[in-house]
């Protein structure tokens, strides 16, 4: 018998983020690109072609940029090995191949859905991701994480795949709806908590300037890429602080069909697990009481409908990757900026005193939008 010990593995891959308030309509976006590729697939939703896509494609064609423009309607449905097949096939009949590099400009979904796409096409091609949404240029462009839907759940086919470069112009969110702002600035308040003191503080002054807006992205981005490059495949516990508040928030929109929006559900997740923080006597009251006062001045709607019982709840909870021996265990702080390392473990269980005082307070409170 002989054994051959081949160490394949590339580098890890080096992602470029790049931000700048009127970066896409810039005079030097084609120079940015022209380092990947000669030639793109630029590809959005149908709400992003109109509001941002079709007057893009025109802006990087001016600037010498071969470009071709594939549209595909919006919405989470889009994320589908359907829709994947379907953008392949279309690649194909416009002869793109493997020097070709692909341009995904939109929210989360988008980027998901194109990221998987670049990572398998051709073996894996260059790869641009321009988000549009505050959730994208916060989380989903970051971290490599691609995937698309399938009848038996969410994200379950997908590859890790970074992205070469980020593109991230803030002015791009002008168009973006309340509701989606929601969901970035749940997934922000989440990075003040788990890891910085100075981004809460900056969020309580929450202002919607380019320049403001600048800042905020740019620490969320560096938090979560400290996190992910720590722990990249998830093999040391850390990645998991990422989950604070979503433990509860995931147990939500399953209850809730999935028609409570992820921001809202992530707001009352991390109220729920900072206060399950402070009945475990981890985080001081005080500071409890700055993170309510923090997550009320955004205009979350904090609402849930109380047409479940806590039984019902404590069995959606045991859903989450977490469980350990039928217990839902949960990411909790320390204080503001600071999540408890539970030896390495980065989550724990709680007494079922504990999670039933809990439970018992959030639908008291919630369930009446109080
Ligand atoms: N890969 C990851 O690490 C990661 C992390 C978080 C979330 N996600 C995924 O992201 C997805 C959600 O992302 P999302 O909330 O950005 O959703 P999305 O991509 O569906 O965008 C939300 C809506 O906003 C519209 N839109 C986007 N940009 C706009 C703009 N500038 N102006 C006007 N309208 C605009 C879109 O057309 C869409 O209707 C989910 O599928 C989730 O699983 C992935």
């Amino acid at each position: 018998m002989q054994r051959i010990a081949l160490a394949l593995q590339p580098q890890l891959k080096r992602i470029e983020v790049v931000l700048s308030p009127a970066l896409l309509f810039s005079q030097t976006i084609g120079k940015e690109l022209k380092t990947l590729s000669s030639r793109f697939a630029l590809f959005c939703d149908e709400t992003v072609a109109e509001k941002i896509g079709n007057r893009w494609l025109s802006h990087l064609e001016h600037h010498g940029l071969t470009v071709s423009l594939f549209t595909f309607p919006s919405g989470e449905q889009e994320k589908s090995r359907e829709r994947k097949a379907e953008l392949e096939d279309r690649l194909f009949s416009h002869h793109f191949g493997k020097e070709c590099g692909m341009i995904a400009l939109g929210g989360g979904v988008t980027t998901d859905l194109i990221g998987f796409l670049a990572s398998t096409f051709c073996r894996g091609v260059p790869l641009v991701h321009v988000p549009t949404t505050l959730l994208g240029m916060v989380d989903a462009a970051i971290g490599g994480k691609t995937g698309v839907n399938t009848p038996h759940g969410k994200n379950l086919i997908g590859t890790l795949y970074p992205a070469d470069k980020v593109l991230i112009d803030s002015s791009v969110l002008h168009s973006l709806p309340l509701e989606e702002w929601t969901h970035g600035c749940a997934e922000i308040i989440k990075y003040a908590l788990i890891r910085s003191p100075s981004l809460f503080k900056l969020l309580q002054e929450w202002r919607t300037d380019p320049f403001y807006l600048e800042k905020v992205i740019h620490t969320s981005i560096l938090i979560k890429a400290e996190v992910v490059e720590t722990d990249y495949d998830e093999t040391s516990g850390l990645r998991r602080i990422l989950n604070f508040g979503h433990t509860i928030a995931h147990a939500l929109e399953k209850l809730h069909n999935y028609t409570l929006a992820h921001g809202e559900a992530v707001a009352i997740g991390m109220l729920v697990e900072s206060h399950m923080s402070m009945k475990m006597g981890l985080l001081p009251k005080e500071r409890f009481d700055e993170i309510e006062s923090l997550i009320r001045s955004f205009p979350f709607k904090l609402q849930i409908c109380s047409s479940f019982s806590a039984e019902e709840f404590h069995s959606a909870l045991l859903y989450d990757k977490k469980t350990i021996g039928g217990s839902p265990r949960f990411v909790l702080l320390e204080q503001i900026g600071s999540s408890c390392p539970f030896a390495g473990e980065y989550c724990t269980k709680v007494p079922s005193s504990v999670l039933e005082e809990t439970i018992g307070w959030m639908l008291a409170l919630f369930s009446e939008g109080v």
